[in-house]
């Protein structure tokens, strides 16, 4: 397992990254729930290796149940394994209150579910739920995250979201030392291409996740219509289709070439993966390692632009 530099931050970082918001148990968004003991099994799966990069936000899974189950399996392990870097993201209340006295409460939370009491990387999570303006005034969560890092409670800032252009925005600040973005850097669609070029050039670090656009590219357009949480548009399916008949001309899983389209991107640091079993571990690095003949790229055009996210 590669092992990178996470941008200026100095952190250390495998190029994959474990997402753990299906194992929450988010059946509105993933189509089907995940009960603890599996959620458990998986997490100490994932705790052993070699994987060492874990994902979590306050709000995944209710009343955070993805950070408490963390939690659960860290305490059994005396804290965090040697070498794991488990990043979370601060989260709006149930009444959707996103101030600076927000974003402390979050983090409090979040300290208290994990049994950390200093978060090595915490982002600002899905700020398209506020405008710009209202992020960034006095009072409002950049601010008050600023200042937890400046207390020592938070080692480093990110931004995680989706609106490549908001993205963009908040790494323009200055501020931020790593970009989460989603579903926009995959097989289908590539609308993060810009925010990959500015990330670049001003030295942040890019995670990408959801490369399988939440479950079509790894299960299949024959098995699942799942993509960006949805039900997919025709014409995704119809360019899942294709990209499979491709793939499988090449005699190779479409799941390994969603991986390693995002693997093989330098301007890409790691790349996250949502699991919900235990033998997913060994199932993703074993697509990570799956051989690639360099034809198949040339014959994996997205979806049509008009259907990007954007
Ligand atoms: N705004 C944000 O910050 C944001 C947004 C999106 C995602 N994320 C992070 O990124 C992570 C990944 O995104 P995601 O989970 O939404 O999407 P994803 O990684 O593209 O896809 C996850 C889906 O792929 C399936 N899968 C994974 N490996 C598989 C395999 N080997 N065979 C068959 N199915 C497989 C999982 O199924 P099983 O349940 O069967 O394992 C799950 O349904 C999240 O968990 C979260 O941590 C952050």
């Amino acid at each position: 397992m590669e092992i990178r530099t996470l941008g200026r931050t100095g952190l250390q970082a495998t190029e994959l990254c474990i997402g753990t918001s299906a194992l929450g148990s988010m059946p509105q968004t993933y189509g089907y729930s995940v009960d603890e003991d599996q959620a458990l099994s998986t997490l100490r799966r994932v705790f052993q290796g070699p994987v060492r990069f874990v994902d979590t936000s306050n709000e995944y899974g209710r009343d955070g149940s993805s950070e408490r189950l963390i939690g659960t399996v860290l305490r059994e392990l005396g804290g965090v394994p040697d070498g794991f870097l488990v990043a979370t993201k601060v989260d709006p209340d149930s009444t959707g209150d996103f101030s600076g006295r927000r974003v402390h409460a979050s983090v409090r939370e979040s300290r208290e579910r994990l049994g950390l009491d200093r978060l090595p990387l915490v982002y600002l999570h899905d700020p398209e739920r506020l405008s710009f303006e209202d992020g960034t005034a006095p009072g409002g969560p950049v601010e008050a995250l600023r200042q937890l890092q400046a207390d020592g409670v938070i080692g480093h800032l990110g931004v995680a979201g989706g609106p490549v252009d908001l993205l963009r925005r908040y790494v323009d600040t200055g501020v931020f030392e790593v970009v989460l973005s989603h579903n926009r850097y995959t097989l289908l669609d590539r609308s993060a291409e810009p925010l990959l070029d500015d990330c670049a050039a001003a030295g942040v670090a890019v995670v990408n996740a959801a490369p399988f656009a939440s479950g079509m590219l790894a299960k299949g357009p024959d098995t699942t219509d799942r993509y960006f949480y949805n039900p997919a548009p025709p014409q995704i399916m119809d360019a899942a289709k294709r990209i499979q008949a491709a793939c499988e001309r090449h005699g190779v899983p479409l799941a390994a070439a969603a991986l390693q389209f995002s693997l093989r991107e330098p301007r890409i640091t790691s790349t996250v993966v949502g699991i919900t079993r235990p033998e997913r571990v060994e199932q993703t690095i074993e697509l990570a390692e799956h051989p690639i003949p360099a034809e198949l790229w040339q014959e994996v055009a997205p979806a049509p632009e008009e259907v990007w996210l954007s």
